[in-house]
């Protein structure tokens, strides 16, 4: 077993007693961080800075080397499957990710295959090892992977979406056909993540990022009948330790229960539910990751510092169990030192929970 110096988060996820709440930050390396945009330009673009393994290490340490966060995240995207499936992946300036070659029919779900993991995507898994071996045993990795429903929404739309009109139409007017291609992204997660599992990412997390735009019907049969395939498909024990599992369908504060019951370790939460809630609902049966509103970083400390005071006492008295966080990814013009005002407020006001 190789020896952690640091594994607050690893421990709060199996809600096993640490001596202060752990906290990271959804997309902690990013272009919120000067360093970040020049080590970009550096690889050229997003995509081929992600394909360098010695570059994507790189960027995935700046926030560590920044702020005391309690762990790393692999620099990578959700949307590696589908590219490796063929779909032709590309980076549109200020419009976000597109598909030159979007599924829009059976045929096309019956043409894609399941990717390998030391093929198409061995450049996920060399960045995994190398990132790996530079964190030094300092905090843990966190090994990532889209939803099958998440994957599907860009696949289908051709790029991000607002109205999610091409997918649901394919959901109401095709099921069998969306059927199919959920199944061939589950199946393809699983490989992918365990894959990760096996290069060194420590902890795992599915982001379901468009979870929350079904209905309560179609959540259970279109999103987490799909993330519980995924948790069940997964290596849950890896070098001697538990490898904990967080999902996060953002606005999914609905469906707490029912994700739980997916045997998951621990729920993400965005912003929009009350922790204390939440904890009451689930808190005997999974950790709970979150839940800051990401805009909170605009503010002066003092605001961001009676937040998280709010947060952490919402979350309460038993105090382990709670992994810190922002409820969605850090915003883009956020500055710098106001993250590190968010994370050293975690650990200081913390403290008092843990004794
Ligand atoms: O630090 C980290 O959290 C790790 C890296 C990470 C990225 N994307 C890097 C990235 C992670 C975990 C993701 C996940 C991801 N990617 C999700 C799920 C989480 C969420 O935010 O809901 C989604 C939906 C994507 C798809 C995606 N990739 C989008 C919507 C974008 C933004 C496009 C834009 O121009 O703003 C990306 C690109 C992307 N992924 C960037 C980063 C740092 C920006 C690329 C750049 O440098 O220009």
């Amino acid at each position: 077993m190789s020896e952690l110096k640091n594994d607050r988060y690893l421990r709060a996820l199996l809600k096993q007693p640490v001596d202060c709440t752990p906290v990271w930050m959804m997309r902690q390396a990013g272009r919120y961080l000067p360093e970040y945009r020049a080590t970009r330009g550096v690889a050229g673009d997003f995509m081929s800075l992600c394909k360098n393994a010695e570059l994507a290490s790189e960027v995935t340490l700046q926030p560590l080397k920044r702020f005391p966060l309690d762990a790393a995240i692999l620099f990578s995207d959700i949307l590696t499957i589908p590219d490796a499936m063929g779909l032709g992946l590309y980076f549109e300036a200020g419009e976000g990710p597109k598909f030159s070659h979007p599924i829009t029919c059976k045929a096309d779900v019956e043409r894609i295959g399941v990717p390998d993991p030391e093929g198409e995507l061995q450049y996920v898994m060399n960045a995994v090892r190398q990132i790996r071996h530079d964190l030094q045993g300092e905090v843990p990795l966190i090994g990532f992977s889209g939803s099958p429903w998440t994957l599907a929404t860009y696949m289908v739309e051709g790029g991000s979406s607002k109205a999610f009109t091409k997918i649901k139409k394919m959901m109401y007017a095709e099921p069998q056909t969306l059927h199919l291609l959920l199944d061939k992204l589950a199946d393809s997660v699983v490989e992918y993540l365990n894959a990760q599992i096996k290069a060194g990412a420590q902890a795992i997390m599915v982001f379901d990022t468009w979870g929350g735009v079904l209905t309560p019907r179609d959540y259970n049969e279109f999103s987490l009948r799909y993330m519980h395939k995924i948790v069940d498909g997964l290596i849950r024990e890896n070098d001697g330790r538990r490898v904990p599992v967080t999902l996060f369908t953002k606005n999914g504060g609905m469906w707490l229960e029912q994700i739980a019951a997916t045997g998951c370790d621990a729920i993400g939460l965005d912003w929009t539910i009350d922790i204390r809630d939440a904890k009451r609902r689930v808190g005997d049966k999974v950790a709970l990751q979150g839940n800051m509103d990401p805009s909170v970083l605009y503010a002066q400390p003092e605001r961001i510092r009676e937040e998280v005071a709010s947060i952490l006492d919402g979350f309460g008295d038993t105090g382990t169990g709670h992994v810190f966080n922002l409820g969605h990814g850090i915003h883009l013009d956020v500055p710098p030192e106001n993250a590190g005002v968010f994370v050293d407020a975690v650990h200081e006001l913390s403290k008092p929970y843990h004794k």
